[in-house]
């Protein structure tokens, strides 16, 4: 029996071909550990979305190339092992193979080289996997980890955003088919699943070819699977989404409220050059109809400072919407450089530091928008999701609202086991919140 270590870096997409590819393994008979140094077979699904990213993943296989037993083998997956194919060889030598997202049905065609036997009967056992995190040491979360599943429903971008790497790393737009979907979804509500999140790069852009099937349509048709208590998606693309999906949202009881919407940025010459698609006006009137029918809905979104050309008077007008408290969070990045997309080659790149500074500054108002938000659940009570021990302090519990706010408690035997409990809340800092069991 052989015994696989994999570790996710990057996305939640990664994550979710992460437990594809456990699966797969699980299925042939594998068992799953956390130690690399005890693993036959060592798997690192990787990110190319920034240059940090790879810098991470590069570190990380330089350490196991000393951890990994003589004759373990070593596959880099996901999207560094699609951008780097040609150069990993050299980079690291000690890498035995390569699989890009497009490849994963290849993946047990490679197990059975490295002499996993592929005709044993399945297990008849439930999957455990010992899935590495990105930030290891948090222990216990495993037994928490099968209640929020996450559900693809398109593979790849077609978008070819100017700065974005992704269209070439997952190739094309591939909707799956809504009985694939649904029956994913049952899977993982049979598992104990309380909250499915739908994936994809620009969920707004599925399209089911033979029944002309659209996101709201498909989200009407999951939202009534039997047992699903919470749904939710990711990512939106602010040109696809539209009037059609709000009014859905609005009338599914099981949606939960909260949307992330990417706006990278507020200037229309800016947005012109990322080949965005939208103006911050059209963004300005869809933002509007979905606040007007979803009040108090989270609005989340992306935002990238120092892309090429960026002003100061563009950047000002991204910083003017964030201090208007657009967003009720917002993941704020420095333009990265990614070779073979046309951005990269833009003159007028913006210094190191400058992009530093805008990004400091940005995080700053933002942080006062987000705070305001947690302010506002004090002295209410809020349905919660368990994630586990909380990774900072393990006396207390940690798990996620609806509106997916981080919150704390302390730790106690009434709620340990339990998958979902009401906290009320009663303080709100920067990262979330804390109360106690209601
Ligand atoms: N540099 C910085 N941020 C990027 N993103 C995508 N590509 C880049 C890049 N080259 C950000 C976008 C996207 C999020 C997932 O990552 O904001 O929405
Ligand atoms: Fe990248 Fe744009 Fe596609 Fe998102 S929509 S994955 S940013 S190309």
């Amino acid at each position: 029996m052989s015994s696989v270590y994999l570790q996710t870096f990057g996305c939640q997409m990664n994550v979710a071909d992460s437990n594809g590819l456990a699966y797969q393994a699980w299925s042939l008979g594998c068992t799953f550990t956390e130690e690399p140094g005890e693993a036959d077979i060592l798997i690192v699904n990787t990110c190319a979305i920034r240059e940090k990213a790879e810098t991470r993943v590069y570190g990380r296989l330089g350490q196991l190339k000393n951890i990994k037993r003589p004759g373990s083998k070593l596959l880099v997956a996901g999207c560094l092992a699609e951008k780097d194919r040609q150069v990993m060889q050299k980079k690291a030598p000690h890498v035995d193979a390569l699989l890009g997202p497009r490849e994963y049905r290849r993946f047990k065609q490679l197990l059975a080289q490295w002499g996993v036997p592929t005709d044993a009967p399945p297990p008849q056992t439930e999957m455990r996997a010992a899935s590495a995190e990105d930030d290891p040491g948090h222990d216990g979360a495993a037994q928490f980890a099968h209640l929020r599943a996450l559900v693809s429903i398109t593979r790849g971008c077609e978008k070819f955003c100017t700065y974005c790497i992704v269209p070439y790393t997952r190739g094309p737009l591939e909707s799956l088919d809504p009985e694939e979907i649904e029956a994913h979804i049952r899977r993982e509500i049979r598992c104990g699943a309380k909250e499915i999140t739908l994936l994809g790069q620009n969920v707004n852009s599925y399209i089911h070819g033979p029944t002309g099937l659209n996101f709201a349509g498909l989200l009407r048709r999951l939202s009534a699977i039997d047992g699903l208590e919470r749904l939710t998606f990711l990512t939106s693309h602010p040109k696809d989404f539209d009037g059609d999906v709000v009014d859905a949202l609005a009338q599914l009881p099981n949606v939960q409220p909260r949307l992330h919407l990417p706006v990278q940025c507020a200037s229309n010459r800016v947005l012109a050059a990322m080949a965005r698609l939208y103006t911050i006006e059209e963004y300005l009137e869809k933002i509007a109809y979905f606040r007007e029918r979803l009040p108090r809905w989270a609005l989340t979104t992306d935002l990238i400072v120092g892309f090429p050309g960026e002003s100061e008077a563009d950047f000002a007008q991204t910083l003017e919407l964030v201090e208007r408290g657009t967003f009720e969070a917002a993941f704020i990045f420095a333009y990265s450089p990614r070779s073979g997309t046309p951005a990269a080659t833009m003159a007028a790149q913006v210094p190191p530091q400058e992009k530093i500074r805008r990004l400091q500054v940005l995080n700053t108002a933002q942080m006062q928008r987000t705070n305001d938000f947690h302010q506002s659940f004090i002295g209410e009570t809020v349905p919660v999701i368990v994630s586990g021990p909380s990774k900072k302090d393990a006396s207390r519990m940690a798990g996620k609202t609806g509106h997916n706010v981080t919150v704390v408690w302390p730790r106690d035997a009434r709620s340990e086991h339990r998958p979902c409990v009401d906290i009320a809340v009663e303080q709100a800092y920067n990262w979330g919140l804390a109360g106690r069991v209601a």
